[in-house]
This record gives structure tokens, C-alpha cells and sequence, in this order.
């Protein structure tokens, strides 16, 4: 075999493989993070999205043109190395890579993000870059396992992926959060969520999910609001509201074993008590709002019965326990026109808010949903919204309709708890806020 020959057939690999090819020819495509020399010998620590890995050039293993380029090597420089794996425990992933030849894709200039520390705001400037750094892609990578987990989870349970649509003609949650736009010679709004589709969707399919963005005008700077966040949103034909906590427990259950199992070297990374995801096992409480207004009024908590609650009301609830609880019948008034009353007080509402542990409050919210046309048409009315855009909506409260309930989960606020984040900015690619739309 001609020496070309052999350098071609040399396999480009992925760094998280390495270690299962010790003593094997390898070839790495990456970008440099650390580089330090010490007179004949070069370190250069490479990643390439799927793990970060020492290698090691002397000077008599590269030919003088690429000694001296791999001298030149900045932070973010691009590469393409082949060398043999060798084992060495002392390294990350127990593996090293004699560098034997070295080509210089792209030669960074001074990089803007260097090991000190930069503030926030630096960071989220430079948002586009950041993303390279260890801990956003551990964040990152929990997130598209979280979403991948969701999926599958629907999936076994026999709910069929429905996707609703973007650009809405009415409001879902309440009009102060609108994004209005031009639609052609008509207004139309970014949705807010697709529960209204999915219940036109569930007399379909019986069983249906929605997982998309929604977009809210939220005049809040919290550490738990975007503007542009992730929803997933199961419907159920035939189910009522202890039906949909019992899935949504089933689901957050299976979620957090799954990023356990699967994502534990992105949790190490980013630190995670993993101790306190090991606790997330059903059934979580299950709390009614009077019940929940008692236990704040004895920790001496001056909360007014029939307000929804604040953030600090949340954290004082869900620190009592290890796992995430339920919160159900809210008042009436304090929730979406579309909520069911409760049979056994029309005050309240078949509703229900899933708090996560550790301070992290609402992650979910749901319910059972209106059954009356006639109380329904009233509701919207109540809220000052357009009888005219919801007629097809009150068209599945006459053309079979029957119990049915649904939730939505946030992806960002899910993330952050499981990730043990202090932010959701951390928890989306390009996060969307109030004083950001940048990068
Ligand atoms: O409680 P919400 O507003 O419920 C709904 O939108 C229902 N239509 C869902 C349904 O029943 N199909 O929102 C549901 C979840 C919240 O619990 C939260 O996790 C997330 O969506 N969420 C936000 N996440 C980040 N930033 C925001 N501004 C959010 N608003 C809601
Ligand atoms: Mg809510």
C-alpha cells in the first residue's frame, strides 16, 4: 500500500470513541482549547463536540512546516490530526493522541472568551461563541435528551405527535402576552400555546401531542421567563383531571431516570446534586389550592385566598418536598377561560400546576377543559376575547364532545431544574428575553 493510500484510509473518528481504540491510527477533527509547549514537546488539548482529548507532538514526529504552524496554534484554531491512541490514565477519557501528522484548517484570531471569568452579560453578548464552552453543551445536550425523552415517552403511551401551527388568530393565554403581526391584510399573533389544536386534534386522534415554540410578550425579567420558550402538550380524549397528573408524574418520572442514565457525564460537568434527581420517584403529592393557601398561611406567609402565587409562594410550597407536587383547583379567576369548573365548587377549576423541587416552581400547567358551549361562550366573553376566532373551537363542543383534559410542559423550566440551573438564559441555544434579541 502506497503511503497515500494508508493516510486516506486512516478513519476519522469522534473523541468520545477513542478510548474503545487504543493503539489504533485515528484521525480527529476538532478546534484547540489549551495549548502549551515545552521546548520539543507540544500539548494540545482538542475538541470536537463530543468530547475534548490531550495530544501530544514531539518534534521529530511532525515535519518541520508543521512544527512550526502547531507552534502558531491559537484558542479556537481549527485542526485536523492523525496520530495513534494510546492509553494513558492520566488523561480525561483515559486515552492521548500521538500526534504523527498535523493540518491547520482556520487560524483563530485572539478569542473573546478565554478561562477567566466574564460577566453574564459578556457572555450572553457573545452567545453565539459560548456555546463551545463544556458546561452550555452538557446543559444543552441534557436538553435534547429531555426532548427526545418526552417524545418517546408520548410515543409508548399511544399519543400521536400533531404539530399546531405558529401563527394563530386568537389568544390561548390571556391577552396581555401577545405578539401581534401582519398576516397579509390581517392581524395575526405568534401563538402562545397549541392546546386549542391539540383538543380540535384529540377528537381526531383520540390521544395527541404538540412540541413547538410559543412566544410570549412577558414584561417579567425572572429567572424563570423567555420570550420564546419550548412546550410540549399532550390532549386526552376521554381522560379528566386526575388522568392527566397521573401521566404527567409517569412522565417526569421517566424523564429524570433517562437524563440519570443517559446524560451522566454532562451532569458531572455542569456539577448536578444527581442525589436529588436519584429522589424523583411517584406518587408526588398531590396538594388542593385550599390546602396549599393553609400551608402558607401557617409558615406565617400573608397570602391573600384567591391569588395566584408568586414565586416566593412556590418556593415555600415545593421545598417541603423531594419531589415535584401538584397543585390542583385553582380559582376559577385566576386561570384561562377554557378551565372546567369544579363540581364541587364553581369557584375553582379542574386545574393543576406541577411545582418542581428546589425552588424551581411551576413547571407544568393543565387541566381538564370546558365541557359547556354554554358557559364557554360566556368565558370568552369574560375575557374579552372574539367570539367570531373561536367558533371553530366551540365546534368541538358540538360535534361529539366529551371530557377531556391535557397539559404543558416547559422545556427551559424542566431543563433548569433538572440541570440545577440558577437561570433559564442557560437553558435554550439563543434565548429569547425581555432586553435581548441577540445574537
Ligand atoms: O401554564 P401555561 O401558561 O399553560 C399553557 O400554556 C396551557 N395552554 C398548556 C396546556 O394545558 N396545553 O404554560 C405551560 C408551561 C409552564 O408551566 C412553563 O413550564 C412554561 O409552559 N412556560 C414558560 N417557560 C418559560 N418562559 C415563559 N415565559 C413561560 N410561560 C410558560
Ligand atoms: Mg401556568
Amino acid at each position: 500500500m502506497s503511503e497515500e493510500t494508508a493516510a486516506s484510509a486512516t478513519p476519522w473518528i469522534r473523541i468520545h470513541e477513542a478510548g474503545t481504540r487504543i493503539g489504533q491510527s485515528v484521525e480527529i477533527r476538532g478546534w484547540v482549547t489549551h495549548r502549551r509547549s515545552s521546548g520539543k514537546i507540544q500539548f494540545l488539548v482538542v475538541r470536537d463536540g463530543s468530547g475534548e482529548m490531550q495530544c501530544v507532538a514531539g518534534v521529530r514526529d511532525l515535519s518541520a512546516g508543521q512544527w512550526e504552524a502547531s507552534q502558531a496554534l491559537t484558542q479556537e484554531s481549527a485542526v485536523v490530526l492523525r496520530g495513534t491512541l494510546k492509553a494513558d490514565a492520566r488523561q480525561v477519557g483515559g486515552v492521548e493522541l500521538g500526534i504523527q501528522s498535523l493540518e491547520v484548517i482556520s487560524l483563530a484570531p485572539e478569542y473573546p472568551i478565554t478561562p477567566k471569568e466574564h460577566g453574564v452579560d459578556y457572555l450572553m453578548d457573545h452567545r453565539h461563541l459560548w456555546l463551545r464552552s463544556p458546561r452550555q453543551q452538557a446543559i444543552l445536550r441534557i436538553r435534547a435528551e429531555i426532548i427526545s425523552a418526552f417524545r418517546d415517552f408520548m410515543n409508548g403511551e399511544g399519543f400521536v405527535l400533531v404539530d399546531a401551527p405558529i401563527f394563530t388568530p386568537s389568544a390561548c393565554e390571556g391577552t396581555t402576552t401577545l405578539f401581534e403581526t401582519q398576516y397579509f391584510d390581517d392581524k395575526a399573533y405568534l401563538t402562545q400555546s397549541g392546546q386549542l389544536y391539540m383538543e380540535a386534534a384529540a377528537m381526531a386522534f383520540g390521544r395527541v401531542y404538540c412540541l413547538g415554540p410559543a412566544f410570549r410578550a412577558e414584561k417579567s425579567k425572572t429567572r424563570r421567563h423567555l420570550i420564546e420558550f419550548w412546550m410540549m402538550e399532550p390532549e386526552w380524549a376521554f381522560a379528566t383531571l386526575p388522568d392527566v397528573i397521573a401521566l404527567e408524574e409517569r412522565l417526569l418520572v421517566a424523564t429524570v431516570a433517562r437524563v440519570l442514565e443517559r446524560r451522566g457525564e454532562d451532569l458531572k460537568v455542569i456539577e448536578r446534586d444527581t442525589t436529588r434527581l436519584a429522589r424523583v420517584q411517584g406518587p408526588f403529592p398531590r396538594i388542593h389550592y385550599d390546602d396549599a393557601v393553609k400551608m402558607l398561611h401557617a409558615a406565617g406567609i400573608p397570602f391573600e385566598y384567591g391569588n395566584d402565587f408568586g414565586a416566593p409562594d412556590e418556593t415555600e410550597l415545593s421545598n417541603r418536598y423531594d419531589t415535584p407536587i401538584f397543585v390542583t383547583h385553582y380559582p376559577a379567576a385566576i386561570k384561562a377561560f377554557y378551565m372546567e369548573p369544579d363540581p364541587a365548587n364553581p369557584q375553582l377549576s379542574l386545574s393543576c400546576d406541577c411545582l418542581a423541587p428546589e425552588g424551581y416552581g411551576e413547571i407544568v400547567g393543565g387541566g381538564q377543559r370546558m365541557s359547556s358551549l354554554d358557559l364557554l361562550t360566556q368565558r370568552i366573553d369574560q375575557h374579552g376575547l372574539p367570539q367570531s376566532a373561536f367558533e371553530w373551537y366551540k365546534d368541538l363542543r358540538r360535534y361529539g364532545s366529551v371530557p377531556h383534559a391535557g397539559f404543558g410542559i416547559g422545556v427551559e423550566r424542566t431543563l433548569a431544574w433538572i440541570a440545577g440551573l440558577d437561570h433559564v438564559r442557560e437553558s435554550i441555544a439563543f434565548p429569547r428575553m425581555l432586553y435581548r434579541l441577540t445574537p
